[in-house]
């Protein structure tokens, strides 16, 4: 891995109201403390087309939100195209590996069974319900389907073994890239009605919400992937104004600032919830700032074009042919590539960035890194042993 990262670009900083926060002691107190050191036995994966495992294939969506055709899925991990935007395995599915869990099947695919957990990702989906509205599974919506897990866990394993299975569990959410591209940047109305730094503040809110929710259903153990710099997606490279080949600075400087806000929500949140823990890859940022720019060090040849598209840097978006935009062409060997398509990174890359999420250092993900996560459940932190002790209330805001 890089020792040294690249200055950040310049950043803005959201002011965020934290008053959602406010949460009665009862609740808060009420957390059961695991009950065994076995490992995490389940996984359950909430998201847009970073973790989406062919939910969208259920939906009524246009083609750019879908990835169901060749050469999608071309690797030979599957017999062919899932429905992931890869030419292979994501992220989550590598990490469902190293965790020794099967491959985490998606919700709408009638026959997923949910012992395992189940993944709710939905490609193009926003943590907004306005983002891609109508045609998408919004974080929102993915929620509910929580529920009807929940409600089918306890009558297949009863309620006690079904709460235990809640609360072991690993939740990922890995979202928030389409309210800032969709949602944001390509809605002159949204920009009309907020400025940037309100928007991120909207979209953290929801997002926040969403995080008490699950942990007030039982859940304990979170994923948050960070954004990583959007403006060095070959889509957003190649409509920079600049046209000099850069990043577009001003739309990593979005992600760069929810990143942050999302930090300190995290932090927050550690305080005020009782047995909350959390990986957050806090330095993804900076290090895939370093992966596009220096993709040699890391095993890479090209860091800046993706491997399937067309048009400068292959940002155009037309993967398979089926989009407005119909030409294309693949690269012959996309494990030299960080991006595949105009979007989305190669198998190889999510190969990299989950082993660095499994067992990275806490420059690259803290406060847990993904191992510790699913497997040391039984390891209390020392403020956690100092409030069992001392019976200290969790601090409440
Ligand atoms: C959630 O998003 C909606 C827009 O969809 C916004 O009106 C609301 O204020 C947001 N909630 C929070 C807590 O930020």
């Amino acid at each position: 891995m890089a020792s040294r990262f690249p200055a950040p670009p310049t950043a803005i900083f959201p002011i965020l109201a934290l008053n959602f926060l406010i949460i009665s002691n009862s609740i808060a107190s009420s957390s059961e403390k695991p009950t065994d050191d076995a490992a995490a036995a389940a996984f359950f994966i909430f998201g847009d087309s970073t973790v989406d495992p062919g939910n969208n294939n259920y939906i009524d969506t246009v083609p750019g939100n879908r990835a169901d055709i060749p050469p999608y899925g071309q690797s030979g991990f599957a017999s062919g195209p899932t429905g992931r935007f890869s030419n292979g395995r994501i992220i989550v599915d590598f990490v469902a590996m190293y965790a020794k869990i099967p491959v985490v099947p998606p919700f709408m695919n009638p026959s997923s069974r949910y012992r395992h957990g189940v993944n709710f990702g939905s490609g193009a989906a926003g943590v907004l319900p306005e983002t891609n509205q109508g045609k998408v599974i919004d974080l929102r919506t993915q929620l509910k389907q929580f529920d009807k897990v929940v409600s089918s866990l306890s009558v297949e394993l009863g309620d006690k073994e079904a709460r235990i299975l809640i609360s072991n569990a690993v939740y990922c959410i890995s979202i928030g890239s389409n309210d800032y591209l969709s949602g944001y940047l390509s809605s002159p109305e949204m920009q009309e009605r907020f400025g940037p730094e309100e928007f991120v503040g909207m979209v953290i809110g929801n997002l926040s919400e969403t995080i008490q929710e699950l942990y007030l259903k039982g859940a304990r153990k979170f994923i948050f992937p960070s954004l990583c710099p959007l403006g060095c997606l070959p889509a957003l490279r190649a409509v920079n104004p600049k046209a000099d080949g850069s990043c577009f600075e001003e739309v990593s400087s979005l992600a760069l600032a929810h990143n942050k806000a999302l930090s300190a929500v995290l932090i927050s949140f550690n305080h005020i919830f009782k047995g909350f823990k959390y990986a957050f890859t806090s330095g993804f940022y900076s290090w895939f700032h370093e992966l596009v720019h220096n993709p040699s060090q890391f095993g890479f040849k090209d860091g800046i074009n993706a491997c399937c598209g067309t048009g400068p840097y292959g940002g155009v978006y037309s993967c398979g042919g089926d989009k407005e935009v119909k030409d294309y062409t693949v690269c012959e060997k996309p494990e030299e590539f960080v991006w595949w398509d105009s979007f989305h990174g190669t198998e190889m890359s999510a190969q990299l960035i989950s082993k660095t999420m499994w067992d990275g250092p806490p420059e690259w993900v803290a406060p847990y890194n993904l191992r510790q996560l699913f497997f040391e459940t039984g390891k209390e932190r020392i403020e956690d042993l100092v409030d069992e002790e001392d019976g200290v209330e969790p601090l409440a805001v």
